[in-house]
C-alpha cells in the first residue's frame, strides 16, 4: 500500500513518535510511506517527501515534527477539498494518516464523508478531544508545567509574593488542572467555570490569614471571568485563524493585576506559552504515540477508515472521527472537586 501521513495544527511533543511509528511499521509490512508537508496545506500544493527508514531514524525523542505543521483548512479555500481529493490521487495513495486535533480532525471527518480513506490520530497539548482518555503531548505539557509551579513556589515563597501561572488550555483546563494539581496550586482557575475576581481575592486573603504569605494561583488561558463581571476571553490578537481561532493571552496579566489591586499583596505573572509545547516529549508520550502509530497503521490495513485511535480504559482501540470531534471533552467536576480541596 501507498500511506500518506501529514500532521496538522498546533504542533506537540510526540508527533515524531507517530511518524516513526506508522513509517517503520508500514515498511516492515511492504509499504510505501509518503510524509506531506505543512499538514493539509500539503495536500493542497502537492508537497511531500517519501519516508526511509533512514528518515526516522533518531526521531524518537524530538519534539516537533519533521514534516512540519499549519492551520490550513481546505473548506476554506476555493476548491481546497476537491484539490486534496486530486493530490491525493496524483501521489497514488490508497490511505492517509492524519495526526492532529479537533480542527484538523474535523477536516480529516468532512473528507471521509467526501469518499477519502483516512485514519485519525489523537493528538494536542489541550487533551480536550472526546473518545480517548489521554492525547500525547499532554503528559509532556503538564511535566513542563509542574516543574514551572514547583521553582515559582520557592522564589514566591522568598518573597512573600503571589505568583499567576497561565498555561495553554484554549477551550478546557486539563493543563491546568492536572499541573496545578500536580504543583500543590493553591487557585486553578479554568474555561469550564468562569469566576469571580471577588472570589479569587477571598481565597488569598483567607490564606493569608492563616499565615501562608504567599500563593500558587494556575489560570487558563481561556479562563474568563463569570458573566456578573461581563467577562471576555482575554485575546492577544482578534485576528482569527482558518478555524475560526483568536489568538489567546492575556488573562494571567489582568488576573495579577486585579489580584494585587484588591489583596494589597505583591503579585507576578508568569506566562508559559509554547515552551509547554516544545521540546522531547516524556516517556509516557513516547510510548502513547508509538501505540497510536501502530494502530493506525494496522487501521489502514484492516481497511478500517473513517476512524481515530484512541486510548480507552488503559487500552488501545479506535472510535469513529464523527464521535472524536462531536463535542470537545472538558474536565469533569469529580476531578476539579479534587483540586478544590486544596485551595486557599
Ligand atoms: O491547540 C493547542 C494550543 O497550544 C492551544 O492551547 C493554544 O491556544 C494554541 O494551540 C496556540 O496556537 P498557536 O501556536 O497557533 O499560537
Amino acid at each position: 500500500m501507498r500511506v500518506g501521513i501529514l500532521t496538522g495544527g498546533g504542533d506537540c511533543p510526540g508527533l515524531n513518535a507517530v511518524i516513526r511509528a506508522v513509517t517503520r511499521k508500514g515498511i516492515q509490512e511492504g509499504d510505501a510511506i509518503v510524509g506531506i508537508l505543512h499538514g493539509w496545506k500539503g495536500m493542497i500544493t502537492g508537497e511531500h517527501e517519501e519516508l526511509t527508514l533512514r528518515a526516522v531514524t533518531g526521531l524518537l525523542h524530538k519534539g516537533g515534527t519533521i514534516l512540519h505543521t499549519s492551520r490550513t483548512n481546505p473548506f476554506m479555500e476555493e476548491g481546497g477539498a476537491e484539490k486534496v481529493k486530486k493530490t491525493f490521487g496524483y501521489l497514488g495513495l490508497d490511505a492517509l494518516v492524519i495526526v492532529g486535533g479537533e480542527d484538523t480532525l474535523g477536516v480529516a471527518l468532512k473528507l471521509y464523508e467526501m469518499g477519502l480513506p483516512v485514519v485519525g490520530v489523537p493528538k494536542t497539548i489541550d487533551n480536550d478531544l472526546s473518545g480517548t482518555d489521554y492525547t500525547f503531548g499532554f503528559d509532556t505539557a503538564v511535566t513542563i508545567a509542574t516543574e514551572a509551579i514547583d521553582r515559582l513556589h520557592t522564589t514566591a515563597e522568598s518573597h512573600d509574593r503571589v505568583m499567576v501561572v497561565e498555561v495553554m488550555g484554549r477551550h478546557t483546563g486539563w493543563i491546568a488542572v492536572h499541573s496545578g494539581l500536580a504543583g500543590g496550586a493553591d487557585l486553578i482557575l479554568i474555561p469550564e467555570r468562569p469566576f469571580h475576581l471577588d472570589e479569587v481575592a477571598d481565597v488569598i486573603i483567607k490564606r493569608h490569614s492563616r499565615g501562608k504569605n504567599f500563593s500558587i494561583v494556575v489560570v487558563a488561558e481561556g479562563a474568563r471571568l463569570d458573566s456578573d463581571d461581563e467577562g471576555s476571553l482575554a485575546v492577544q490578537s482578534e485576528e482569527v485563524d482558518a478555524f475560526g481561532h483568536v489568538r489567546l493571552g492575556g488573562i494571567g496579566q489582568f488576573l495579577g493585576k486585579e489580584i494585587e489591586d484588591r489583596t494589597g499583596f505583591e503579585t507576578r505573572v508568569t506566562v508559559l506559552g509554547h515552551v509547554q509545547r516544545g521540546g522531547s516529549p516524556t516517556a509516557h508520550d513516547r510510548i502513547l504515540a508509538t501505540r497510536f502509530g501502530v494502530k493506525a497503521h494496522d487501521l489502514v490495513h484492516e481497511g478500517k477508515f473513517g476512524l481515530m485511535t484512541a486510548l480507552v480504559d488503559g487500552r488501545i482501540d479506535s472510535v469513529t472521527l464523527k464521535d472524536a470531534v462531536a463535542e470537545l471533552k472538558t474536565v469533569d467536576s469529580e476531578l476539579y472537586s479534587i483540586a478544590e480541596i486544596f485551595f486557599g
